[in-house]
């Protein structure tokens, strides 16, 4: 057996070094440097010359090329979990073998949500482990009463040590698995403490290629840290297939479910749940629920149709703009991007003649939604102006549109579906690019009653939409035309 040896890896990103230092020369962080003993690394290098029981980390189960073509396909082979939003959010449930990162802030509703999924596959007779290293069976069992899901037949074990993790999974090939949490689980011949980089590239490592070996989905439970990243380094994020955030605001009952990593959909598809008394419910109309709170008539707010996965979901743009009273003006923003602000903030004042410099401006799109299409622009442009001139956007109409650097209102992607959520939550008017027009048009026809009731305004550039807004007035607006 190798000597032991000793190396230093960062916390925060995984870095590696020789040589202990107060700051990683990587990340740039200090005192996150923690000792490791690498024993490990002789033991497994002889284990290499023995034929691995387990698949390779690549899921293949053999080590020779084949040709592409007699690759046999698992299609259908997604395993459902039933629950509506969450499978959208996978892209279409779960994928064998496929292993998902779970993260978000403590009591969001990450061991709720696994729970129920463990419960209702177990209802239709598939085993399922559910490892604990967080809470006891007992506390497992009074949450699980509470939910709507049968949960009697999941398996549970309270353990934190990997290697009987890996063999009771061996022993049992459950139908799917759940970790809560990667941070609780540890190897026992490695000498660093649970939750560091190093125990949770192995538990990780070790889990993923058990799923890949059996072809078991897996949820793996991961806190985040205060900045909100899954604690432990990006790597983590690169092992896993899939990796999924519970986001949710302080005070609010209702979570939102972002994938923001996924090998087997599309990224940007939200989930939202409701959690109630009997755990966590699927919301089956988010804009309504968005938009339940808004103050019609206000000046400052904006309803943008914004597209988040394959689903159009209604939003509600606020913004405040007053003069700075000392300091230089500040923009802030929560729920969508400060630089794009800051580029419609110049575009207003200089295409539209708003003098909004000298102003301090907040952006906030109400209910914790995350907005980063550009299609939101013009909806945050009219809702900056129309707080500036302290007059309402008509309450029944919706606004989007992608806004040049010139002022010019550019086309955006799926138009028309975005229109009919409008049209469905009772809105009227759509201010929108004049270029989706004729793209809306041949989407509805055949079906030309399709939008019947609301009416789709095309606008070019900011100065007819500002002016369609009543957000000023003809002479207001200089250099537009
Ligand atoms: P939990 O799933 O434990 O969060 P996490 O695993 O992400 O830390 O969620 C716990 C919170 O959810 C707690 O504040 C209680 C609440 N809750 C309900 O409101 N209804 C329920 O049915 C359950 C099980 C929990
Ligand atoms: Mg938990």
């Amino acid at each position: 057996m190798a000597k032991p040896r000793s190396i230093y890896v960062c916390n925060e990103c995984g870095y590696e070094t020789a040589q202990w230092q107060g700051r990683c020369s990587s990340c740039g962080e200090w005192n996150t440097l923690l000792e490791e003993i690498r024993e490990k690394k002789s033991k497994s290098k002889g284990e290499k010359s023995k034929p691995s029981r387990r698949a390779g980390y690549g899921a293949g189960a053999d080590d020779t090329p084949v040709r592409m073509a007699s690759v046999e396909m698992q299609t259908g082979d997604r395993l459902l979990s039933e629950n509506e939003e969450l499978d959208r959010v996978l892209g279409g449930g779960f994928v064998h073998g496929g292993v998902v990162l779970l993260g978000g802030d403590p009591g969001i509703g990450k061991s709720t949500l696994s729970l129920q999924v463990a419960g209702m596959l177990a209802e239709r007779e598939l085993t399922v482990l559910y490892v604990s290293g967080e809470e006891s069976l007992s506390q497992l069992k009074m949450r699980g009463e509470r939910l709507t899901a049968d949960v009697d037949d999941v398996l549970v074990v309270g353990e934190t040590r990997l290697g009987r993790v890996e063999e009771l999974v061996e022993e049992r090939e459950p139908d799917f698995l759940v970790l809560d949490s990667i941070q609780t689980l540890a190897a026992e011949d490695l000498t660093s403490s649970p939750g560091s980089v190093v125990q949770l590239r192995e538990v990780t490592g070790t889990i993923t290629q058990l799923s890949k070996g059996l072809g078991m989905p897996t949820i793996l439970i991961g806190h985040v840290t205060k900045d909100g990243a899954i604690a432990g380094p990006k790597v983590l994020e690169h092992m896993v297939d899939t990796v999924l955030y519970f986001e949710g605001q302080a005070g609010m009952n209702y979570r939102i479910l972002r994938a923001v990593k996924n090998r087997y959909g599309s990224t940007n598809e939200i989930g939202v749940f409701e959690m109630r008394g009997d755990g966590l419910h699927g919301v089956e109309n988010p804009s309504a629920m968005f938009l339940a709170e808004r103050p019609k008539g206000a000046p400052g707010s904006v309803v943008v149709p914004v597209v988040e996965g394959t689903r159009p979901l209604l939003v509600e743009v606020q913004a405040l703009v007053s003069a700075t009273q000392y300091g230089p003006p500040r923009v802030t923003t929560v729920g969508v991007d400060q630089n794009r602000v800051h580029l419609l903030l110049s575009i207003l004042e200089k295409r539209a003649g708003l003098k909004v410099t000298g102003h301090d401006v907040f952006v906030n799109v109400a209910g914790g939604v995350k907005v980063s299409e550009p299609a939101a622009d013009l909806g945050i442009a009219l809702a900056i102006a129309s707080s500036y001139r302290n007059r309402s956007v008509a309450e029944d109409a919706v606004v989007f549109g992608e806004m040049g650097l010139t002022g010019e209102i550019r086309a955006v992607t799926q138009a028309a579906p975005r229109l009919m959520e409008a049209q469905k939550l009772g809105f009227r008017r759509a201010l929108a690019p004049r270029s989706n027009v004729s793209g809306v048009d041949a989407y509805l026809e055949g079906n030309e009653k399709a939008l019947s009731e609301l009416r789709f305004e095309g606008v070019r550039d900011l100065g007819q939409a500002l002016r369609s807004a009543k957000l000023v007035d003809g002479s207001d607006v200089d250099g537009s035309d």
